[in-house]
């Protein structure tokens, strides 16, 4: 059954049955970036490692509630540290630090840390990973996610970032992948150089089975398809949906290919930080159920309704 926890994520999952859920596709609050207006939010923590640690908790409980051949799926972008012009800035009145007043309590997050200069990349999606690595889940694929329309940069010193990272993680080993459901048709071009490969044995095909290179490239079974394997660089544009003041929303597009290759029809779909609803709402289109959990009480109301909306495919 479908339903909408409004809570604390970690308290939301301790509420949900051990390997109950099928996968898990979520975005949490980027550190450092947004005020989201209720106490006891994510990304506030006095340092990175303070908040990895956090999310490596709640990520913990996510396992738990997942089934042994479940997925995690975990949409999540960098901060940089100390310039003072951090994106999370309410009202800054202190040196290296955003100030913010939330529901009458000030809230102090510094913009440097021990080992992390100013300027510098903090590196939080790998930090993330590592963790989670080290915590037990299976640090299965780093999905690009190549952001079409992203917004330009003030900055003149460094490329304007264009890409987020989703990590794909498995519980077990072994999980399910329905590689399937997410192909990509294979390119006029692309079919003519593999049948070419095959024909004189050239290098696509001839030479890498003939020497038994890789295990990996002796299922050269794709190339007599309409289709490839999905890659792992998706481009994909910001968002589409438009809610008033969420302001973080990822993309439908974003979470098809996840929810599709993650899960059955009629499996469970769960996302700790459910904001705006994308996850709920692509999940009943696609004809499975879902779990979304968010502490702020106005998100979910407003989830809710939107996903109300939202029709069978
Ligand atoms: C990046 S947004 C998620 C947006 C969502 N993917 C969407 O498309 O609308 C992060 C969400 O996490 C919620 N959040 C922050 N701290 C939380 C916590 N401790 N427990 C649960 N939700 C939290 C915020 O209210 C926000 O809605």
């Amino acid at each position: 059954m479908s339903k909408i926890i409004c809570a604390d994520a970690l308290d939301g999952l301790k509420t949900i049955s051990s390997e109950s859920v099928d996968m898990c596709v979520t975005s949490p609050p980027y550190y450092g970036l947004r005020d989201y207006g209720v106490s006891g939010q994510v990304g506030i923590e006095q340092t990175p490692e303070a908040y990895i640690a956090r999310l490596t908790d709640i990520f913990s409980e996510v396992r738990r509630v997942l089934k042994k051949d479940g997925t995690l799926w975990v949409n999540i972008g960098d901060s940089y540290a100390g310039s003072g012009k951090g994106p999370m800035t309410i009202s800054a009145n202190g040196k290296n630090k955003d100030v913010f007043d939330m529901q009458n309590r000030i809230y102090e997050v510094p913009k440097t840390w021990e080992g992390i200069k100013p300027k510098d990349l903090i590196g939080i999606p790998w930090m993330l990973a590592f963790s989670l690595r080290s915590s037990g889940w299976y640090l299965r694929s780093d999905i690009i996610w190549h952001k079409l329309n992203c917004l330009p940069e003030s900055v003149k010193d460094r490329p304007t970032k264009t890409y987020e990272h989703i990590f794909l993680l498995s519980k077990s080993p072994k999980y399910y992948y329905d590689y399937k459901a997410i192909q990509e048709p294979l390119k006029q071009v692309s079919k003519e150089r593999y049948k070419r490969g095959r024909a004189d044995k050239s290098k696509y095909y001839g030479e890498n089975m003939r020497q038994g290179i890789n295990k990996q490239h002796e299922d050269f079974s794709e190339f007599d398809q309409e289709y490839r394997r999905k890659r792992d660089v998706w481009e994909i544009s910001t968002n589409t949906y438009k809610m008033d003041e969420h302001f973080a929303m990822y993309p439908e597009k974003l979470v098809e290919p996840c929810i599709l290759a993650g899960s059955r029809v009629g499996g469970t779909v769960l996302d700790p930080f459910f904001g705006s609803g994308t996850t709920g709402a692509v999940a009943k289109r696609l004809g499975r159920e879902y779990i979304g959990i968010d502490i702020n009480s106005r998100y979910c109301g407003k989830a809710q309704m939107r996903i109300e909306k939202v029709a069978v495919a």
